[in-house]
């Protein structure tokens, strides 16, 4: 087999190309592991040489999300993402913030070299996200009132759906526009959207979206929604409103997105609530995606091997119980290497120390997250 660094140097295309081949070889039965309940230790990623490859064998898209700026400079980096992605997820590159510096002015600049990098080395591409209350420039404030709403709305998912047309897989149409706390009886969050044009922004996003690109899988994405705990609880039960609600209206949604982001210290997890909330959606005919999984280890014990044995038994116990779901189609990490995560900054740990959420280290090298990961594909129902 090709070392790793071997595959740098034939270059990243060719080291895509012959991975797949190297592929078909390494995935005899032989290579199977034939305990089914394998303890977590490095040697339990023998067999496997790609996170995507195993995924694809039951027909799950695995994909991780990272970006313009460590894709093109980092090529370590970048080699191990292809050698494990199948599908590319733009962390920021897609969000309102990156492409529009003004009114006026889209720069499709860096996103263009995404959508390059994705076609030629085969990947899919995942659209994130129309619609975030979160992402919006500095000038939104000053320059959208209730007058423009719609049409400056309209205007962004037609441009930017519109350019990317035929070659998004699924896009993130409206993301996290829930949030019980706001108090509304429909459980929607307060946004500048809503508050200009009311619940029905969600329903023209889609539509929208649905005349620019009418081959991308339409999503609804949100967070909160996995463990057993009040406000996890309340938000599921809205979701399914929306949901609902949507599709009276006729609303053309096609899939719904968990964002899963875990946290390894958290013990209140219901399988039996999560796997009754994933029928309810598959029931309604969606597909469901997980669209933003990590495992923060905030809250460890600062024990290296401990720590990271815990944020592999989470990732193990959630795909266990959601890859049971045959709805679920896709599981999109939040990043793949610990040299890359939100979380260093979103959620660090207390005592200071690098966190280490992700299936690879810092060092590019696979943590027992990643054989947890491979296993739970490996041993999840075929779809
Ligand atoms: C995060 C990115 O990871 C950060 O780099 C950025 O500063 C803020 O956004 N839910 C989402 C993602 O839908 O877009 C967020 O991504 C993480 C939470």
């Amino acid at each position: 087999m090709l070392s790793r660094r071997r595959l740098f140097h034939v270059g990243l295309g060719a080291a895509v190309a012959s991975c797949a081949s190297l592929e078909k070889q390494s995935f005899g039965a032989g290579d199977r592991l034939q305990n089914p309940h394998p303890s977590l230790t490095a040697s339990a990623t023998a067999g496997f040489t790609s996170l995507a490859q195993v995924a694809a064998r039951k027909n799950i898209l695995y994909g991780a999300a990272s970006d313009y700026a460590m894709l093109s400079s980092d090529a370590a980096f970048a080699a191990e993402y292809l050698e494990n992605c199948a599908a590319l997820v733009p962390e920021n590159g897609l969000k309102w913030r990156a492409l529009r510096p003004s009114p006026e002015q889209f720069d499709f600049t860096k996103s263009d070299w995404l959508f390059n990098f994705a076609e030629t080395h085969n990947l899919a591409m995942r659209g994130h996200a129309l619609v975030w209350h979160l992402s919006m420039p500095g000038w939104f404030k000053e320059t959208v009132n209730r007058r423009n709403a719609e049409s400056s709305l309209v205007r962004h998912i037609e441009a930017v759906a519109g350019r990317y047309a035929g070659k998004v897989h699924s896009w993130d149409v409206v993301n996290e526009a829930i949030e019980i706390p706001d108090g509304r009886s429909d459980g929607l969050r307060n946004t500048p959207w809503l508050e200009f044009l009311g619940e029905d922004y969600i329903d023209l996003s889609f539509r929208v979206a649905e005349q620019a690109d009418p081959t991308a899988l339409r999503v609804y994405n949100d967070y909160g929604l996995q463990y057993d705990t009040t406000s996890h609880n309340a938000k599921r039960g809205a979701a399914l409103n929306l949901l609902e609600r949507m599709q009276a209206k006729g609303t053309p949604i096609q899939a719904f997105g968990i964002q899963s982001h875990l946290r390894a210290s958290e013990t209140r997890f219901n399988a039996e609530k999560l796997r009754r909330f994933l029928r309810d959606i598959a029931s309604m005919g969606l597909k469901i995606l997980i669209t933003e999984l990590d495992v923060s280890d905030q809250g460890l014990p600062a024990d290296l091997e401990d720590r990271d044995r815990r944020v592999a038994d989470a990732y193990r116990a959630y795909l266990d119980v959601v890859l049971d779901e045959p709805a679920v189609i896709a599981v999109l990490t939040w990043g793949l290497s610990d040299r890359y995560t939100w979380l260093a900054e979103f959620k660090p740990r207390e005592d200071g120390l690098p966190v280490r959420p992700l299936p690879l280290d810092e060092n590019l090298e696979r943590k027992l997250a990643w054989g947890a990961i491979a296993q739970a594909f490996d041993q999840a129902p075929a779809r």
